[in-house]
């Protein structure tokens, strides 16, 4: 029989009920970021930085460096701020590769982050800028165990939405139960104590709503088939463990659900009236270094500094400085001329950016809260529009912007091959099986695939471990005088946090070698 440590046993557990890294958490083995405004000693030597891409890295980059007197210039390509970091609005322009220029007619008033949507209430530096800079936040629902499951297939419980509670519920009982049985069956040669297994069946019996016998029956925590009033409800029936499994809910697509992920896991935020509006902050205290429509068609470290070409209104202007900070994707980076050494090109050529796309649908009617009581959160398929996600601001209003679909890799790969009417139609089409009051409700939509898009080429960096040797070690370093920054030069990919925790270790890189002083940052306190 084989002998297993407490250790291994709450391993184990924790894979099942959450993952290893939120129990350290939790036994609080590791530290989150403490949140700090960022001084350095102020000595810019006068400097010029010239830094491409006014996404949130180059734009925070250019705040911090003209907080210690630098003179910045940041060039962008796009006609607005923000990179990523984008609300779409009426009036909205948009461009992808194989697609006609989309410009969103949405109702004045109604948004959706096209990018970024959510803030973990631990990236502690993001929430430091947005309480540095002004940006009011609410909190942005993330887990709702109202919305659906959906699964299309052929189980018994397949082809019909499910309430979240009811399926998550009711594995947590089943598993309960037999976690229950199998350490009072004794099969589990633990070393422990008959009091640590009497705690052990206890918390079980909690965690699974069991009986007295240690057996899922139901809970109310499902919910009911008769909801109490001024008479008594009825709990409903659950569903046979084995309907469970045969119609896919045990399989990733539900259960790698929001609070098994340390970043998805409750509080999280959002900035009131659209994500980038902590761009736009940022911008107000940079606003006239920041040069627009500005194409980055070479960058040339020279022998004192750099010397970067860029077209504007097709007219090719070639610009000066000291120094670079290059925040353009490596996707996009790929195809513009440089004389970076050899090893830093082949690095930023054979980078990896994940696939992702999704869709904004306006409707008349806020039919997910009206008719079906969902006030943020997600629904979860196992078709290709993988998630659909309810807005978690103007609650009981009368119209509202859903993201018809959130899907990844070759799902994104999928749709991104579609005009947009035609991923207006597939969002429609998959949508109303979950909801058919689509088909009455809904208005307009403006959709974007993320690796197609013009100046982005990709949702974000990818890595495996071999490719953080051969590709993040290598642009960690400065090619001479270019620095690389954004949220691919951190761990923290797919992130806003990743954009500020690459801005100021670049900045303080960049400060340390201007003044001859070293500025480490993270700053050990
Ligand atoms: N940060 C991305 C999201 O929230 C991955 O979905």
């Amino acid at each position: 029989m084989k002998r297993i440590s407490r250790k291994d046993f709450l391993i184990n557990f924790s894979s099942v009920f959450g993952g290893a890294y939120t129990s350290m958490l939790a036994l609080g083995m590791i530290k989150s970021a403490p949140s700090y405004q960022f001084k350095l000693d102020k000595n810019s030597e006068n400097a010029t930085v010239i830094i491409l891409g006014a996404g949130l890295t180059g734009l925070t980059v250019a705040y911090e460096l003209k907080k210690l007197g630098y003179n910045c210039v940041v060039l962008e390509a796009r006609d607005r701020i923000g990179g990523r970091c984008w609300s779409v609005r009426r009036g909205d322009k948009h461009a992808e590769s194989n697609n006609k220029d989309q410009i969103s007619n949405f109702d004045s008033g109604l948004y959706f982050n096209a990018g970024p949507s959510r803030i973990p209430h631990h990236h502690q530096l993001t929430m430091q800028y947005c309480k540095e800079l002004g940006v009011p936040l609410e909190v942005y629902n993330n887990i709702n165990q109202a919305a659906f499951f959906y699964s299309e297939g052929n189980g018994a419980l397949t082809n019909k939405r499910i309430r979240k509670r009811e399926i998550q519920y009711d594995i947590k009982g089943y598993m309960s139960e037999l976690l229950a049985k199998a350490i009072n069956q004794d099969n589990l040669d633990m070393p422990m104590s008959q009091d640590d297994i009497i705690q052990i069946i206890d918390y079980l019996k909690a965690e699974g709503a069991l009986n007295t016998e240690n057996k899922y029956l139901s809970s109310s925590r499902r919910g009911y088939a008769i909801k109490p009033s001024v008479s008594q409800g009825k709990v409903s029936e659950p569903y046979h463990l084995n309907d469970i499994i045969s119609s896919g809910f045990m399989k990733p697509d539900f259960y790698n659900v929001p609070e098994y992920t340390y970043e998805l896991q409750m509080t999280m935020f959002q900035p009131i009236g659209g994500m980038d509006k902590i761009a736009y902050k940022i911008a107000d205290q940079i606003n006239h270094d920041i040069k627009l429509n500005t194409e980055i068609t070479s960058i040339k470290n020279t022998e004192n500094g750099v010397s970067i070409l860029y077209k504007n209104k097709d007219e090719e202007n070639l610009i000066e400085g000291d120094y670079c900070i290059c925040t353009i994707p490596l996707s996009v980076l790929s195809y513009i001329n440089s004389n970076f050494s050899a090893t830093t090109r082949r690095a930023i050529d054979y980078a990896s950016y994940n696939k992702t796309g999704k869709i904004g649908l306006q409707f008349k009617r806020r039919f997910w809260e009206e008719d079906d009581g969902i006030y943020g959160g997600i629904t979860n398929t196992n078709n290709q529009i993988q998630q659909i996600f309810y807005p978690s601001n103007n609650y009981q209003s009368d119209k509202g912007i859903l993201i018809g679909y959130y899907n990844f890799g070759e799902y994104a790969l999928e749709l991104s091959k579609l005009s947009h009417k035609e991923r207006e139609d597939f969002a429609l089409k998959k949508g109303a099986l979950i909801h058919p009051q689509y088909e009455d409700e809904f208005e307009k939509s403006f959709s974007i695939s993320w690796d197609k898009t013009t100046y982005s080429l990709g949702g974000w960096a990818q890595y495996n471990s071999t490719s953080r040797q051969e590709i993040y070690n290598i642009l960690r370093i400065p090619d001479k005088n270019v620095y690389f920054a954004g949220e691919h030069m951190t761990y923290l990919n797919a992130w806003m946090a990743g954009s500020f925790e690459s801005a100021r270790t670049v900045v303080s890189e960049l400060h340390s070698r201007v003044t001859g002083q070293r500025f480490e940052y993270p700053i050990s306190k």
